[in-house]
């Protein structure tokens, strides 16, 4: 299948990893193990040892290396092996791949395409709310059993709030005004839904001044290439600014990174400013959370992948709703990207002197 190669995927939580352990992860349909070395930092490299192609997560981690555990052979950060136990001192010429990885607002960050393009600066600061530490945070992983492109589909088509999370994060009032507004601004697309005085959904009922019976709501997502969405999402009291006179918020980052064609890897971190340091609270929007994603997203998701098999959703040319303009706008523009991306690897390999000359 073809991935945008050249940009940021997230690859999971810097806390997954500390200075023992080997985190096996397939990304991209490639297998990619990630660990610290001596002095903290967070490096990826091929989880695949050239040898019997055993998983080197299996393995030990030595120093900065990583140590084969089915015939020993080491692996630096660099992906060089750098031992061989059984040679008499004979070093193999092999290594194993290398991946660009950064940490950055609170989250691993992996490079899939060309390492020289793999440039920090390119990770948003939009993200940086992760990491704020005046905000509550609540962050999970899910595994799916499907492509990542349907969960993208699903965050910026929000109209299944209606009808998959009916009780939690809907109300049937909500379906008399839902109208999202579709804006794109650069590489990002918006999906931004505004339903003034209505009724609170279940969920933010606990956070909101007691008596509260009527809020301005606001959903709003925000696609930023290759699969990662933003989802500010609230109630304000009427006609008062966001957080204003007890009105509740939340800032969430949706990661999504291929896993292989049809099996994704789902980062979600939930972020909040109000009841900032209460553990009830926390566990109360845990616990949402895993019923909402874990529970009526991911089987429904799931559920559509088997029906869809291997092919691509857009050539059994599904039916096409008003709702889903962000959701086909996302497509077509990472569609696009993703074409770019590889015209520009043929211009490389046909004509190299050029394609660097031009960069
Ligand atoms: S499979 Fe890794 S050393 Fe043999
Ligand atoms: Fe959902």
């Amino acid at each position: 299948m073809a991935y945008l190669r050249n940009a940021w995927y997230a690859a999971g939580w810097p806390d997954e990893i500390d200075e023992d352990t080997l985190l096996g992860r397939r990304i991209l349909d490639e297998p990619v193990v990630m660990y610290r070395t001596s002095d903290g930092k967070a490096v990826a490299i091929g989880d695949r040892c050239p040898h019997r192609f055993a998983p080197l997560h299996l393995g030990r981690h030595v120093g900065d290396a990583i140590q084969c555990g089915y015939h020993g052979l080491e692996f630096g950060a660099d992906g060089k092996c750098r031992l061989n136990p059984h040679g008499g001192g004979h070093l193999p010429n092999t290594s194993v791949p290398t991946y660009p990885l950064a940490e950055k607002h609170g989250i691993l960050w992996i490079w899939m395409g060309d390492a020289k393009q793999a440039d920090e600066t390119l990770i948003s600061d939009a993200f940086s709310f992760v990491a704020d530490n005046k905000r509550a945070h609540v962050k999970g992983y899910l595994h799916v059993k499907a492509n990542y492109m349907l969960l993208v589909d699903n965050l910026m088509d929000l109209s299944h709030g209606l009808y998959l999370h009916r009780g939690s994060l809907a109300t049937q009032e909500m379906q008399e005004n839902f109208e999202p507004v579709t804006r794109v601004d650069g590489d990002i697309v918006y999906s931004e839904r505004e339903q003034p005085n209505i009724a609170p959904p279940a969920l933010w009922v606990p956070s909101l001044p007691p008596g509260t019976d009527r809020v301005d709501y606001f959903s709003h997502n925000e696609w930023h290439k290759p699969s990662n969405v933003i989802h500010p999402v609230g109630c304000r009291m009427l006609g008062k600014a966001e957080g204003e006179d007890g009105g509740v918020s939340s800032r969430s980052a949706h990661l999504f990174t291929p896993e292989t064609a049809t099996t994704s890897h789902y980062f979600y971190s939930n972020s909040r400013n109000y009841k900032v340091g209460n553990p009830d609270t926390d566990a109360h929007v845990r616990g949402i959370l895993a019923r909402v994603f874990g529970s009526e997203d991911r089987p429904m998701i799931e559920a559509q992948q088997l029906l869809i098999g291997e092919a691509d959703l857009m050539a059994l040319r599904p039916l096409i709703l008003p709702s889903d303009k962000a959701a086909v706008l996302v497509r077509r523009k990472l569609t696009q990207m993703i074409a770019q991306e590889e015209q520009g690897e043929e211009v490389m390999v046909r004509h190299p002197s050029n394609a660097s000359a031009s960069a």
